[in-house]
């Protein structure tokens, strides 16, 4: 390529994806907290993102759209089982998440992460102006930095991590953990979710690398800024999305499918074990079971949306989800009324929305998460002031939405107790809890979020 980019992206998705047609393929604009705040960073200046489009072995050239160049990446078939399925989600995913599920360490898996980091970092060199910015994004590519640094010592480089950074009981049991922490040193700045996360990495780079100092850290004659920086969500979108009379429309209809007397509550995340879908589940059982409520008082909404549906503890978390609905289905159902309706599929932004308005609570009950965005985005789509939150204390959001009903989601009888005093919650305490949680939001978007990470990156 020969016009080179001022500000780089890299992230293992592009921010587009392909869509099917009458007159051929197409691209469309991918749903999302980070695509919408680097658009308006993006749009001003000579820019790239970096990403792989999504299917095996598709070499495409670089395309704009939306105003954004997009630089597509291939992955062969093998490098999707080894890098994206097997190191990624395999190894660091379930490591960075409390190893809720065994991590898996392969040295066939390794060596195919540091080619696919040595992809993407080369091609960020390709492309960026001298002095240019390169913001990397996630787990996927943390050894970019210093691949980079290598290639281009003339960059600014940013690295943020959008899930949890684990302590150093769990990250040590990693055989590549020094590679991977001299990696993400390669970078100016490395930001994290919350100021948990920051320590431990600091805290680790000192037991394992060369570094000095106690908060941010010096490497090889260079700084390195490390500090958390809570993302957030386009909450003037959401906002406006709940007030637009076809998305209330919407919501009423949803009320009245699913009985106008019954109160909702509802689940939305990515099929993911990390998002403790079963355990609210069996919560939801247990107070039908108790009578605590009944099929006629209340319903529960349950959106999964299918998620790294090749990987077998994605399978049996779908199994388990699944065989629950259809047990409290068959033992609490009557025909024609079901008390959980689960719906396995993605939904456009309006129907969504449509459903944070219809839920008198929302639950949120993650066994660990970086932030959780879900939660957010009830939040700003809750117009009236009303409805209630249920949140683990185990995501990144519990730190700033302190008005919300927390909960720890591996105490069940806690989970069952906390769900009741949501169904039951007087509508002076939801409001004086939503305001707060809306005030708390509204201060702090996602373009404040991608705003200051690129101050401290080119202070
Ligand atoms: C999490 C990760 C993202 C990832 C997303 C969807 O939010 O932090 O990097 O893109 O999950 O997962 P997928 O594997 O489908 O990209």
């Amino acid at each position: 390529m020969s016009d080179k980019s001022e500000i780089v992206i890299v992230s293992n998705r592009l921010p587009v994806h392909r869509v099917e047609r009458d007159g051929g393929a197409g691209w469309e604009t991918s749903p999302g907290g980070l695509v919408s705040a680097m658009t308006p960073i993006l749009q001003d200046r000579p820019s790239t993102w970096i990403g792989w489009a999504g299917a095996a072995d598709c070499s495409l050239e670089p395309f704009e759209h939306d105003g954004i160049r997009n630089c597509p990446v291939p992955l062969s078939t093998e490098e999707i089982a080894n890098f994206y399925e097997g190191f990624s989600n395999s190894t660091l995913w379930p490591l960075y998440h409390d190893a809720i599920r065994t991590p898996s360490y392969h040295r066939h898996w390794w060596r195919p992460y540091r080619e696919v980091n040595e992809r993407f970092a080369t091609i960020a060199a390709e492309v960026a102006a001298p002095n240019g910015i390169v913001w990397i994004h996630d787990y996927h590519f943390q050894l970019v930095p210093s691949i980079l640094r290598t290639l281009r010592p003339d960059l600014k480089i940013g690295f943020f991590l959008h899930i949890p950074f684990p302590p150093e009981e769990l990250f040590a049991q990693l055989p590549w953990r020094r590679e991977m922490l001299e990696g993400l040193l390669g970078a100016d700045v490395v930001g994290f979710q919350t100021k948990i996360g920051a320590q431990n990495f600091a805290r680790l780079c000192r037991r394992y690398t060369e570094v000095t100092g106690t908060r941010d850290l010096d490497f090889k004659g260079r700084h390195v800024t490390i500090r958390a920086f809570p993302i957030s969500i386009d909450f003037d979108r959401y906002e406006s999305l709940a007030r637009d009379p076809a998305v209330q429309q919407r919501a009423e209809a949803f009320k009245r499918q699913l009985g106008v007397n019954r109160r909702i509550v509802l689940g939305v995340d990515r099929m993911d074990y990390t998002k403790g879908i079963d355990i609210r589940i069996k919560a939801y059982g247990e107070l039908l079971r108790s009578k605590r409520t009944t099929l006629q008082d209340s319903v529960f909404v349950q959106v999964a949306v299918p998620s790294r549906e090749r990987v077998d503890e994605y399978q049996s978390l779908r199994d388990e989800v699944e065989r629950l609905v259809g047990a409290i289905n068959g033992t609490f159902g009557e025909l024609g009324m079901a008390p959980i309706h689960y719906l396995h599929r993605s939904l456009p932004a309006e129907e969504l929305v449509g459903l944070y308005l219809a839920a008198d609570v929302m639950v949120v009950t993650p066994f660990r998460d970086g932030m959780n965005l879900v939660a957010k985005e009830y939040v700003a789509s809750r117009i009236d002031e009303d409805g209630v939150l249920l949140l683990s204390e185990f995501t990144g959001s519990a730190h700033e939405l302190k008005a919300a009903l927390q909960v720890n989601p591996h105490d069940v009888d806690g989970l069952t107790n906390r769900m009741y005093a949501a169904l039951t919650m007087s509508p002076t305490e939801q409001s004086r809890r939503m305001r707060r949680l809306r005030r708390i939001i509204r201060e702090n978007t996602v373009y404040d979020w991608a705003n200051t990470f690129f101050e401290a990156l080119t202070a």
